[in-house]
């Protein structure tokens, strides 16, 4: 398996350098673009890795996963999707026009509206506190924190999130009597929480264990909040891409724009990937091809035959 892995990173590397790093926020164009990282975190605790695995990268839309399953443990599932759809849109994770020409309700919660919505629904006094904890039982990594300079660019740049939480809030779907700014501060910091491909990894594997550490035996979350973050990444995880990655992969992900995916192959593995290039979707493009590389190989696509599967 080990080198499988180093050879999805070679294979990854071998295709031509396109894309570019995010740079609406502009503390993402920092990120080397050279970089490429693969890790796998397997039931009995260990974890391979292979490539730039030390180097940190921030969640940005990995941390909906986290920020979703915390809204229903906080608040339960009626509140959360009276105010959120279930629906994949085809579009932009940044989009603003389902909500004026559709409804006001975002159509899931791992497209920017949704996620701000969803984090308005995390019902606890420090709602980022809360977050931060339960990314690093996710990833049994008590290290991990927020990347300061990515949160304050993000904060000052966020435009975009700003026009749509506004938008919301007059429209109803935000409450009324709070600051919108309070719950775009807590989504601009959720974005902004900095881990490593291991530690992804590692949170795909309890994902996989349907809500429970292998090693530890500890319960992150409950086994119903866990299948419904894992159905969202296979139909919304890499927003409009989201159907050709189900064809070509077949693994429950979620990307963001720091160049991270995290994957959990059910019972089997957790899967964490990292290179900063992005693809017009905004989706990693060598975190793709290490996928596609690493399913095929290994049969890890969800509807694979059992005996196609290879050790
Ligand atoms: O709000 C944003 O635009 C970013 N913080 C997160 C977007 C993102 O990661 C989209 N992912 N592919």
């Amino acid at each position: 398996m080990q080198k499988l892995l180093d050879d999805s990173v070679t294979y990854a590397k071998s295709f031509p350098k396109t894309g570019a790093v995010a740079s609406y926020i502009p503390e993402l164009a920092k990120a080397d673009p050279t970089r490429y990282g693969a890790a796998i975190a397997l039931p009995n605790g260990r974890t391979l890795i292979s490539g730039d695995t030390d180097v940190p990268f921030t969640m940005q839309s990995i941390s909906k996963v986290v920020s979703l399953i915390l809204a229903l443990q906080t608040s339960g599932y009626d509140a959360v999707f009276k105010r959120v759809g279930m629906e994949p849109t085809g579009d932009a994770f940044n989009s603003i026009i389902r909500l004026e020409t559709n409804t006001a309700k975002p159509s899931n919660p791992m497209i920017n509206a949704g996620a701000i919505v969803v984090a308005s629904c995390i019902q606890c006094e420090h709602p980022f506190e809360a977050m931060l904890q339960l990314t690093r039982k996710f990833c049994g990594n008590d290290q991990i924190e927020l990347n300061e300079a990515v949160y304050l660019s993000e904060k000052k740049e966020g435009k975009r999130n700003r026009a749509m939480a506004y938008f919301m809030q007059s429209e109803g779907i935000l409450p009324s009597d709070v600051d919108v700014e309070y719950y775009l501060d807590q989504y601009f910091r959720m974005c902004s929480v900095s881990v490593t491909a291991p530690d992804l990894a590692r949170m795909g594997m309890v994902l996989a264990n349907n809500g429970v550490n292998p090693v530890t035996g500890e319960r992150v979350a409950e086994g119903w909040q866990v299948r419904i973050a894992k159905t969202f990444m296979v139909t919304c995880g890499l927003y409009d891409s989201s159907g050709a990655f189900a064809v070509k992969v077949g693994i429950p992900s979620k990307s963001g724009v720091g160049g991270g995916i995290l994957s959990a192959v059910e019972k089997r593995m957790g899967i964490g990937v990292f290179h900063p290039m992005l693809d017009a979707k905004g989706n990693s493009i060598g975190g793709v091809r290490m996928l596609e590389f690493l399913s095929q190989r290994m049969g890890l696509h969800m509807f694979s035959e059992p005996e196609t599967v290879a050790g």
